[in-house]
């Protein structure tokens, strides 16, 4: 997954590329490239890592040109180095891609058959050659056509020509694009959130469409390359400004604004007048459904799993979970009465968006549970509940796992009460509870010290485990998670009663294991579990809630205790020292918090 930016403009665009290109950051940071149309010529420059890396090139500074492309890359074939990153240029044409050509190795042979040189590994030069090849027999929009047919896989394309100086080509197939409209001047991005210093004025292409950008307008075609119309939204023209302010890191930052995102998700949901849910436009009927199936990927995977216990608490629903590239590609039985959920904070994951798409295409219900309100997602399901907490910048998902979760819960309470599974007097005493969720947040966020002490240890260890039971164990894998992606360090999580099953011949003397065992019904046995790991030589982090009653188990390493609450919204409370603990497992290692190696924040290819 990458992020794309393209400028037609009457002025000079490179730094305008060069800012765009730092809000889509959040896509690839492993290299970064620009390139722009002068007296003729393809100028590009290129440069491995970061866009400062990129800024910091004295000629991007002087780059000339009206008329431009940049990139972002997240490194799917080839190495992340400055030769691969994109633009990709011939003589004629330079192309941006966000995607994956998966007939690249045999387009490569015929094109090297003609007497065309590669210089990259990647598969995005393929249509570079392509494009040059077709441009040999064909004016612009068909050899477009013809390259577009030819390519098999996803993309998202910005092509500038060098015959062209008031031209970009966008294209689209799988992989999000937007058009955005300027004062004689138009854009072509990844995403609204790239062109909304610009402007406020998007048009989305659908798949298979592809556009010619001239700087007072824009032509529309679908595959076939006939002339289409397209809607132009006018989204808020805030332009959301997010800082660091006083923190060392975004991730610090957004696991301090979690009390905010909870109060922002009740304040949104909760019907606190008619002691009630805030979701009442839900567009099928209570009895249309009798099971309910969660997707998503990484963090908002987990999400889906802690919603399947509480939906199978609160309802009388069915209940599955899937990871997104899982059910995509299964012989899934699609049934009427399922009703079929999409949890993702950036609402453009490529594998979620094609589970969508396919339970569209087999006539689902279809609702999804995003933080970007504009996104594909969003747009395309049938049901949209946002989860309102604010632009998410460190690439491990902290207050939008929150946020998710919290509005899951909503929604099992709102499906529970509509289908009579939960009284009203019960559903009162839980949004009481829940009211007072962000304080019991905030409270727990000053566990702070313990926390720091434990750490290293985590980094030092070959590796660690993540146990829980119930409630606790999709919060035990969210924590391996964290863990694993901040600080590079194995961690694994488990269900505490899997152990005996094989994982226990992993524990060795010395071996940090956090056990979550909030004083639930799972407590008892959870308390054993721990006492099988330490029996084995564990250094155990325990993680309960606070309690009158003594904890019933000797040789614990550590104990940290988080506030307390009912049953349902402790696992909300255990979250945070697991962000905590990774956060300042990478701290101690030095490592690029906001921006953990080979990650992206948002992931647009398969
Ligand atoms: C990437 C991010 C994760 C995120 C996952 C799903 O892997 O690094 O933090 O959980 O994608 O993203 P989504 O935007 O669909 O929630």
């Amino acid at each position: 997954m990458c992020g794309i930016i393209g400028i037609n403009s009457n002025k000079s665009v490179s730094a305008t590329i060069i800012n765009s290109l730092k809000k889509l950051e959040y896509r690839g940071y492993d290299s970064a490239g620009i390139a722009t149309l002068s007296n003729g010529f393809i100028n590009e420059i290129k440069s491995e890592g970061r866009v400062e890396n990129l800024e910091k090139n004295s000629s991007v500074q002087n780059m000339e040109g009206n008329i431009g492309i940049g990139h972002v890359r997240w490194a799917t074939h080839g190495l992340p180095n400055s030769i691969n990153a994109h633009p990709h240029s011939s003589q004629n044409v330079s192309v941006v891609h966000n995607g994956i050509i998966e007939n690249s190795t045999l387009l490569k042979k015929f094109l090297v058959s003609k007497g065309h040189k590669f210089k990259s590994q990647t598969d995005t030069e393929v249509i570079v050659h392509l494009i040059t090849e077709n441009l040999k027999t064909e004016n612009i929009v068909n050899s477009i056509k013809k390259t577009l047919k030819a390519l098999h896989g996803s993309f998202a394309l910005g092509i500038i020509f060098k015959d062209q100086p008031d031209l970009i080509v966008g294209a689209r197939r799988g992989s999000p694009l937007a058009v955005g409209y300027g004062p004689n001047e138009n854009y072509l991005g990844s995403d609204s959130y790239a062109l909304k210093s610009m402007t406020n004025k998007i048009t989305y292409l659908n798949d298979g469409e592809f556009c010619v950008i001239k700087k007072d307008h824009v032509e529309f075609f679908n595959e076939d390359g006939t002339k289409i119309n397209k809607k132009v939204l006018e989204l808020s023209s805030e332009d959301e400004k997010y800082d660091k302010g006083d923190y060392k890191h975004f991730m610090a930052k957004e696991i301090e604004e979690q009390p905010i995102t909870l109060k922002n998700g009740i304040k949104e949901y909760i019907d606190s007048a008619n002691n009630d849910i805030n979701i009442y436009n839900i567009p099928w009927k209570k009895n249309e459904i009798s099971s309910i199936t969660l997707i998503g990927c990484g963090t908002a995977y987990h999400s889906c799993l802690m919603a399947k216990y509480w939906f199978e608490e609160l309802t009388s629903l069915d209940v599955n979970v899937d990871i997104a590239s899982e059910f995509r590609y299964r012989k899934n039985r699609f049934k009427k009465d399922t009703l079929y959920v999409f949890v993702s904070q950036s609402g453009e994951t490529a594998d979620t968006y094609a589970a969508l798409d396919l339970c569209k295409k087999n006539g689902m219900k279809t609702c999804s549970v995003v933080n970007v309100i504009e996104s594909s997602i969003a747009r395309d399901s049938e049901f949209v509940l946002p989860i309102h907490c604010g632009i998410e910048i460190g690439v491990a998902s902290t207050k939008a796992f929150l946020g998710q979760i919290l509005i899951l819960y909503i929604l099992a309470l709102k499906l529970a009460l509509v289908r009579g599974d939960l009284e009203k007097k019960d559903l009162s005493k839980k949004l009481k509870d829940l009211k007072e969720l962000p304080k019991l947040v905030e409270k727990t966020l000053q566990t702070d010290n313990k926390i720091q002490n434990v750490s290293s240890t985590f980094n030092e260890a070959k590796g660690s485990m993540f146990l829980g039971r119930g409630f606790s164990y999709p919060i035990a894998l969210e924590g391996a998670l964290k863990l694993k992606e901040l600080s590079y360090v194995h961690a694994e999580g488990y269900p505490a009663g899997e152990m005996k099953h094989g994982p226990l011949a992993l524990i060795e003397e010395g071996m940090p294991v956090v056990v979550l065992a909030p004083r639930d019904t799972y407590y008892k046995k959870t308390i054993s579990n721990m006492q099988e790991v330490i029996a084995r030589g564990a250094k155990v982090l325990l993680i309960t809630n606070k309690s009158s009653d003594e904890i019933i188990s000797e040789n614990i390493w550590e104990t940290i205790e988080v506030e307390s609450t009912n049953e349902d919204l402790l696992p909300f409370l255990l979250t945070i020292p697991l962000q905590k603990l990774a956060y300042y497992s990478a701290l101690k290692k030095g490592l690029d918090i906001d921006k953990p190696r080979n990650l992206a924040k948002s992931v647009t290819v398969e």
